[in-house]
């Protein structure tokens, strides 16, 4: 939950600290800080540790008074899990003789118990955070090993738990040594020097070519290289991998915030992440399934796992699913499914889907599913994630890099590779023809247009409702089907970004107790799109106008009748039922937003939330 970065190399390691930990906010922005080495005038290196409580942008003042010379140094942005965000509790963490430094994202399980065995032997403790024991695990091994990366390495064989870790001494000036357990670690050669980060856009201004570190190994950086070690201190060769995006996508590009930036991107995400998936026989063609046409044909039943709005996505793919392949499918919780006994035979099919691919419910939920024996199948966004390597297979969302802490377009991205699956599981069932999948396809493909008409005709209509609702204390979402699903999304994202309190019921549960809520005034936003439960949908929004609601529709085009209920209409293109979720999502995102810049709301970075949540 927290962001990484270190630099060691030629150039003035404050100002790219600096950069790399704006761009990894999005992980965290409770505290920030950094560790700098200082030469004195006799020679002598020191360690400098800054931290301050808040985000970046206040340890960037802090840093203008801090001289340029610093060619080595790690900081940290954190999303706090042990101890309150507070200046003590903010990395970097500095061992006893303040000469060794250490960043952490992840958690020390076993923290509790080293604490005690840490200050039984006179280490004195400055902060409530797991993380401070690395700090003087690291510090007593140096001692034996006199050597950073060893001294690193003997620290982590006593820690049970998750860590990608970096660490500097001023004994060894120059030099950052990199651990990795369970928490991404990237690390990449520039012409400047080496980089290490929590992820590729913190580095990717020096480097395209990275080393995504594997659990177990580590690194030592120096500006002159990088050297690479297993568990044992054996050296290895990682593999390299070439980033082909573009650095435009970790910018705003002209737009106010990172979230209206990304749903505007979401035309480009359905059309990229269909781009080779029909074969021109006319069969699906997702070739990172890792599961033969064969074994597909044995799935008897299927489990969504996911989190948060990737939950949201798993509801919608269950009406595929059971609509399309005939097969049971069930969405839950990961949190909740890797805590239960969940009914898990060889033809079970997992469905985990996660943006960040790091979410740390979810990869306990795919463990506890391959130890039970199912087939998992990922959803993620990030290439070579934990989600994507510890599943059978994999599609991935394109939606390419994802800042904003509110997921949008790889809400999209979901959906999109979610219909495909459900439609390949139609097809290799015999419940699809390859006509009705050509058809279907070429639907799907025209959600991008569709989502573009909105983006380009409805924002002045969604700006309206969003006035009508800012001031409200509360807010019901209501549908019916996929309305029922992607009114749990709209909830989700109103109630992060803006704070206003939101809730989601299946229109036809109103009436069994939430309608008690409604007074004059209230606002209720109605998924009220054209499809077979239309008509129920309308007769649910008659109760709630008869009580005075304020009624906001999202309604078919040239649906004119929702006008005598609705006192404020978005309207999408008519859409097949079955994709509508995909196109109807799009003027909630919008909604959520406009009332969190009308409330002043940070939209980009909500309180006390972060993108990856590695922890449980
Ligand atoms: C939603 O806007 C949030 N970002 C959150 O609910 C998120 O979907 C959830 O934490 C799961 O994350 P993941 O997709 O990276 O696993």
């Amino acid at each position: 939950m927290c962001g990484i970065v270190g630099y060691t190399g030629t150039d003035t390691a404050k100002d790219i600290l600096l950069a790399g930990l704006k761009r990894l906010e999005y992980r965290g922005y409770d505290s920030a800080g950094v560790a700098l080495e200082r030469t004195d005038p006799a020679g002598e290196t020191h360690l400098d540790v800054i931290r301050r409580v808040g985000k970046v942008a206040g340890l960037e003042s802090e840093l203008e008074h801090v001289d340029d010379e610093s060619t080595c140094g790690i900081g940290h942005t954190r999303w706090a899990t042990h101890g309150r965000p507070s200046v003590a509790n903010a990395h970097p963490h500095a061992c006893c003789g303040g000469n060794i430094a250490v960043v952490h994202n992840g958690i020390i399980e076993n923290f509790a118990e080293l604490r005690d065995e840490l200050t039984a032997r006179g280490h004195v403790f400055g902060s409530e955070t797991d993380t401070e024991v690395l700090a003087h695990l690291v510090e007593e091994a140096y001692a034996q090993t006199h050597e950073l990366v060893a001294a690193v390495r003997k620290a982590c064989e006593c820690v049970v738990g998750a860590y990608g870790l970096a660490a500097v001494c001023a004994d060894e000036p120059g030099v950052i040594a990199v651990a990795r357990k369970d928490s991404p670690i990237v690390i990449g050669r520039g012409e400047h020097g080496s980089y290490v980060a929590s992820d590729i856009i913190a580095l990717i201004d020096a480097t395209r070519d990275v080393v995504v570190l594997e659990d177990g190994q580590f690194a030592r950086l120096a500006p002159e290289g990088i050297t690479y070690t297993d568990a044992q201190g054996e050296l290895i060769e990682p593999e390299v991998t070439h980033i082909d995006w573009d650095i435009d996508m970790a910018e705003k590009g002209g737009y106010p915030d990172f979230m209206l930036k990304e749903i505007c991107e979401q035309p480009r995400v359905v059309r990229d992440t269909l781009v080779g998936r029909l074969a021109p026989s006319g069969e699906l063609d997702i070739d990172e399934l890792g599961l033969t046409f064969e074994e597909l044909d044995l799935i008897d039943r299927v489990y969504v796992i996911a989190c948060g709005t990737s939950y949201h996505a798993g509801l919608v793919a269950k009406n595929l699913i059971e609509g399309w392949a005939r097969i049971p499918c069930e969405v839950e919780a990961a949190s909740e499914f890797r805590y239960r006994n969940p009914i898990i035979t060889p033809s079970t099919l997992v469905v985990a889907v996660s943006q960040s691919g790091e979410t740390a419910d979810t990869l306990a939920a795919i463990r506890d599913a391959r130890i039970k024996g199912a087939k998992v199948f990922g959803i993620t966004n990030v290439v070579g994630s934990p989600v994507a390597r510890e599943s059978d297979g994999v599609i991935y969302t394109k939606a390419n890099k994802e800042i904003a802490v509110a997921s949008t377009k790889s809400f999209i991205g979901q959906i999109v590779s979610l219909t495909l699956l459900a439609m390949l599981l139609g097809q290799v069932k015999g419940k699809l023809t390859t006509g009705q999948v050509r058809m279907l396809f070429r639907e799907l493909g025209d959600t991008a247009a569709q989502i573009q008409y909105i983006l380009d005709s409805q924002r002045e209509a969604v700006h309206e409702a969003a006035l009508a609702c800012k001031d409200a204390p509360s807010a019901l979402f209501v549908g019916r089907g996929m309305g029922a699903a992607i009114s749990y999304e709209g909830a989700l994202k109103l109630k992060e970004v803006s704070y206003l309190h939101a809730e989601a019921y299946a229109a036809g549960e109103m009436k069994h107790g939430p309608i008690a809520l409604i007074d004059p005034g209230f606002p209720v936003i109605a998924v009220t799109t054209k499809s077979p439960v239309y008509d129920k949908v309308v007769s649910n929004l008659k109760e709630c106008e008869a009580r005075g609601a304020k009624i906001i529709a999202l309604a078919t085009e040239g649906d004119e009748d929702i006008k005598q209920i609705a006192d404020h209409v978005i309207y999408i293109p008519p859409v097949r039922d079955a994709f509508s979720a995909i196109t109807a999502s799009v003027p909630l995102q919008l909604l959520a937003r406009d009332v969190a810049v009308m409330r002043g709301c940070d939209v980009d970075q909500p309180r006390n939330l972060a993108k990856s949540v590695t922890v449980e």
